[in-house]
């Protein structure tokens, strides 16, 4: 047994090395979850940019308001679409069916997008390193790609404050899928480089913290549903002897 383990390990280990190296290059997001205003922000640009498309269904306004320390009036005149109340979940505004048929690839929903990029910082750094890697390609419906995410199916929707950038070493990143890509800034938007690094990272902040609440309450009721078919199972289960008892 354990000479099978140690060949399952020495088989799989340089696989997962292999993975790991040949993932595309990351830059570190940095963030800080104790950062209200950073949070705060972070909050302001995903409703403004994102909410759009995507949903967050597991993430209410109420709950965000209070979890960043805006008061409820505010989120109610800043935040919210007008036909949204301030306890419902973050809809979307179109159709999912719409969604697909418009962008080929419905929008997931980004409640919970932090995990799903990885474990620990990963996450955190690909959504960071995602929202500065678009850049100009033309052969793409929405006339960008991303390093991060090739043919992405997302236009840039951050490109009136980063800009719209090119990519200067592709034939270096054809060879090497980890090397670090160069950009080069050709149209510049409303805000500076450091400027757009920042909101980036109050973004990124803003989706890893969505992905905590949200995932206690996914799994609060999950909790329901397993307490309901422990319960279901007693009654089926005394039922079953009703029946039965008289023909033994
Ligand atoms: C115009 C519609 C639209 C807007 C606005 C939009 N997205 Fe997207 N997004 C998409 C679509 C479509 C995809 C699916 C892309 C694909 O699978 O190729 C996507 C994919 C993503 C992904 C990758 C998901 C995955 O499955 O890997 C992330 C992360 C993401 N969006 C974040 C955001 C954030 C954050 C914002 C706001 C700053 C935003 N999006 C705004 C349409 C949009």
């Amino acid at each position: 047994m354990k000479k099978l383990i140690l060949a399952f390990m020495m088989l799989a280990l340089p696989g997962l090395a292999a993975a790991a190296g040949a993932g595309p290059h990351l830059d570190q997001a940095n963030i800080d979850l104790t950062d209200k205003a950073s949070l705060q922000r972070g909050a302001r640009l995903f409703v403004n940019y994102c909410l759009n498309c995507h949903s967050a269904s597991f993430m209410r306004y109420k709950r965000m308001g209070d979890d960043l320390g805006i008061p409820d009036k505010l989120v109610e005149e800043n935040l919210l679409f007008t036909t949204d109340k301030v306890r419902e979940p973050m809809k979307v505004a179109m159709s999912v069916k719409d969604a697909g048929n418009w962008f080929g690839t419905a929008p997931p929903d980004l409640s919970v997008m932090a995990r799903a990029k990885g474990s620990g910082n990963e996450g955190a750094n690909w959504l960071y390193t995602y929202f500065r890697s678009f850049y100009v390609d033309e052969s793409r419906p929405f006339g960008v790609n991303n390093t991060v995410f090739k043919d992405v199916g997302m236009p840039h929707v951050l490109w009136e404050l980063q800009g719209m950038q090119t990519l200067v070493n592709a034939e270096e990143l054809a060879k090497h899928a980890s090397a670090k890509p160069e950009f080069a800034l050709n149209q510049p938007g409303s805000m500076s480089a450091g400027e757009y690094d920042q909101a980036a990272r109050d973004l990124t902040n803003f989706m890893v913290y969505m992905g905590e609440p949200a995932q206690l309450e996914r799994k609060s009721l999950g909790i329901w549903v397993a307490l309901f078919l422990i319960f279901f199972f007693f009654i089926a289960y005394a039922l079953k002897k009703e029946y039965w008892k008289d023909i033994h």
